[in-house]
């Protein structure tokens, strides 16, 4: 046991401070079968990927706006997410419902509330929006794959803003004249040849506001885990990521996200109950939970039903294991 773990390579990085403590983690994991840190981490590392750091993301995002001017695209972005323009009666925004902190969109999900102010909000749970660049489906019921297209959708729906129509938002910020600066700033280079051109249009609202969406991440213990610092999940956190993959958790929530991949019937033949898996990045901040905002608690969501309507089986302890790693998804600081 403590040969193979001697020979991996990568062990020539750990000071031998922490070779100590992994193998006398060892020993103690001899009675308890958990794997050591090392071990876990290639485990994990075949299902998840760290967050990349800020630099890393905002070049990414660079990449995928297809905007020469994209300083000027993410902070009109930022500034639309704010504005009361964009709902019917100029009463909300963006950040009403999905709630930002600092700027650094630390999102807290409330179940959304009724917009149209005919007794009727929206039928789904609010989601955070973190991480937005990474998510490979959009929205509860994953029918969008690109960020865009979820957000031209979103933007006009009744329970949302309530605007009617994609001219009814252009006339909305045709009537700031700041935007119109903004727009052209942002959108001109891209395009010089045009004189004349309007550069306030559907289309380029949409693509704003997902470019500043994708410069909001996390990072947590888990990615630190991940990473390399094997002290930055607890044992207890690294027993309850073990059993995450032992259980099959991992079979819809993977990848960099733990979610947002795989759309799943949830145990009915009624081919409306689909949803798509959600990111379980922070997921200790997000209460309510479910699609419909119907559960509060982490451990009750963890029990969540599925396959057929049948109870997941874990015990009490397992759900406990399991809740103390979910915890290690919390991104730190900024709260
Ligand atoms: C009234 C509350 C409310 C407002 C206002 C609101 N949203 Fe949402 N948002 C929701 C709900 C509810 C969902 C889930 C909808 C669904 O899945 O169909 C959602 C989903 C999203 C998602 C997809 C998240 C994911 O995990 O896939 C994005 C992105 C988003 N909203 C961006 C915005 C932007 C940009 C605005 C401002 C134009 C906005 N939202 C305004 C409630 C709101
Ligand atoms: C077959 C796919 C699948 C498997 C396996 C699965 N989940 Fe889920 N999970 C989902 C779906 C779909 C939802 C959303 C359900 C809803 O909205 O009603 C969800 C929701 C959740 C939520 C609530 C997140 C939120 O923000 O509302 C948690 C927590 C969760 N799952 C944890 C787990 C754990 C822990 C396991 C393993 C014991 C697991 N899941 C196994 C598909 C799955």
């Amino acid at each position: 046991m403590i040969r193979t773990i001697l020979t991996i390579p990568t062990l020539a990085r750990y000071s031998a401070f922490s070779v100590c403590v992994l193998l006398s983690g060892v020993s103690a994991a001899a009675e308890t079968t958990t794997m050591s840190a090392v071990e876990l981490r290639q485990q994990a590392l075949k299902h998840f990927a760290p967050l990349p750091h800020f630099k890393e993301r905002y070049e990414r995002q660079q990449a995928d706006s297809h905007v020469h001017n994209n300083a000027t695209l993410v902070h009109m972005g930022k500034v639309l997410f704010k504005d009361s323009l964009l709902s019917l009666r100029g009463k909300n925004n963006c950040r009403q419902c999905h709630r930002v902190m600092d700027d650094r969109a630390v999102s807290y999900t409330f179940p959304a509330f009724d917009v149209s102010g005919n007794g009727q909000p929206a039928p789904y749970n609010t989601p955070a929006i973190k991480n937005m660049a990474l998510a490979k489906r959009f929205g509860w019921r994953g029918e969008h794959e690109r960020l865009e297209s979820f957000i031209a959708e979103h933007l006009l729906d009744e329970n949302i803003t309530g605007i009617p129509s994609e001219e009814a938002v252009i006339r909305r910020l045709d009537s700031n004249p700041s935007y119109d600066v903004a727009f052209t700033e942002a959108y001109r280079d891209d395009d010089p040849d045009q004189k004349g051109k309007v550069y306030i249009t559907y289309d380029n609202t949409v693509r704003a506001l997902a470019a500043y969406l994708r410069t909001a991440g996390s990072q947590d213990p888990f990615d630190d885990f991940l990473n390399g610092n094997d002290k930055a999940l607890s044992k207890t956190q690294q027993q309850g990521l073990s059993l995450f993959m032992e259980k099959g958790c991992v079979t819809c929530h993977s990848g960099a996200l733990l979610g947002t991949e795989t759309v799943v019937n949830l145990g009915t033949a009624d081919e409306t109950q689909r949803f798509r898996a959600p990111s379980l990045r922070n997921v200790g901040l997000t209460s309510p939970y479910l699609h419909d905002g119907s559960v509060q608690r982490l451990d009750d969501a963890i029990r969540h039903r599925l396959e057929g309507g049948k109870a997941s089986t874990l015990t009490e302890a397992e759900v406990r294991l399991i809740k103390s790693f979910l915890y290690g998804l919390t991104e730190q600081g900024q709260l």
